[in-house]
């Protein structure tokens, strides 16, 4: 549990002159949980990007255990990204693939035999609470559905290290209690790590083990779930706040 899995150091991206990370470093250790909480627009998306190299860093360094992946050549950071599973804010399935497709895609790209992918996409599916919807397409699912199949694809490689993009985002209350417990699941029964990118402070606390807050290009805060009453940053703040408006406009109904 003590070994880094993934650590930042200075990582900044800028687009068009405009700086969206500046100099962002963060250590992630095995088989922690770990939240980004932000405001909308603020380069929750960009950040997670770049920690797996689909947006390349103008400057920085990302270790994925010890290995510097901003200096790998193209075919080393593929191998690399094989132990990270990706799922994407708007879930990114392919509109003319089959659900089983989706999921088999990155196993056939990984020359997995056939009796290997269908064990393997049928355990994904019943893990996610989805058994045998595999031959449904994306537009017959609804979007707790998408976002669960979502997370079956990243899953399905058994990465070491999944990055969830807002994976309640939209969801009723319900579903996405559902989708916080398998990413629970997921990372304390399977030990794979887990980074969540949210502006949900209830899905962060109930999952991870710590919260950092991105605020103009910086991490400004990092805190142990423990301890986010003494957090008091303002716009940590005004998060926990909105949960507790949240809370009270709840037990009303
Ligand atoms: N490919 C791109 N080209 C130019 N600008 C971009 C690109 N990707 C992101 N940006 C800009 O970077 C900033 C951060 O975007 P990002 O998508 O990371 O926000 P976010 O925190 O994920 O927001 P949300 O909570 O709404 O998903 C925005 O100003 C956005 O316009
Ligand atoms: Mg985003």
């Amino acid at each position: 549990m003590d070994e880094v899995i993934l650590k930042l150091l200075d990582l900044s991206k800028s687009f068009e002159g405009k700086k969206v990370l500046d100099a962002i470093s963060l250590e992630v250790k095995e088989g922690e949980a770990v939240a980004i909480l932000g405001k909308s627009g603020v380069g929750k998306t960009v950040l997670l990007k770049s920690m797996v190299g689909l947006l390349k860093a103008d400057s920085g360094h990302i270790f994925f255990k010890g290995v510097d992946i901003t200096r790998l050549k193209r075919k080393d950071l593929f191998a690399i990204r094989k132990h990270f599973g990706f799922v994407f804010q708007g879930s990114a399935l392919f509109d003319s693939m089959t659900v089983y497709e989706n999921i088999a895609l990155p196993l056939e790209q990984r020359g997995l035999g056939r009796d290997e992918i269908d064990i393997r996409v049928k355990t994904v599916l019943e893990l996610v609470g989805l058994p045998g919807i595999e031959n449904l397409l994306p537009h017959e699912l609804s979007g707790g559905m998408k976002k669960r199949v979502g997370i079956a694809r990243a899953f399905v490689t058994q990465p070491q290290i999944i990055l969830y993009d807002e994976p309640t985002a939209g969801l009723d209350p319900v579903t996405g209690i559902r989708i916080n417990h398998l990413i629970g699941e997921l990372n304390r029964k399977r030990n794979v790590t887990a980074i969540v990118v949210t502006h949900d402070i209830r899905s962060a606390t109930s999952i991870c083990d710590r919260i950092v807050l991105l605020s103009q290009g910086k991490l400004v805060v990092d805190v142990h779930v423990k301890n986010i009453e003494k957090v008091e940053h303002p716009e940590f703040v005004e998060f926990l706040k909105s949960a507790k408006i949240q809370g009270v406009r709840n037990d009303k109904n």
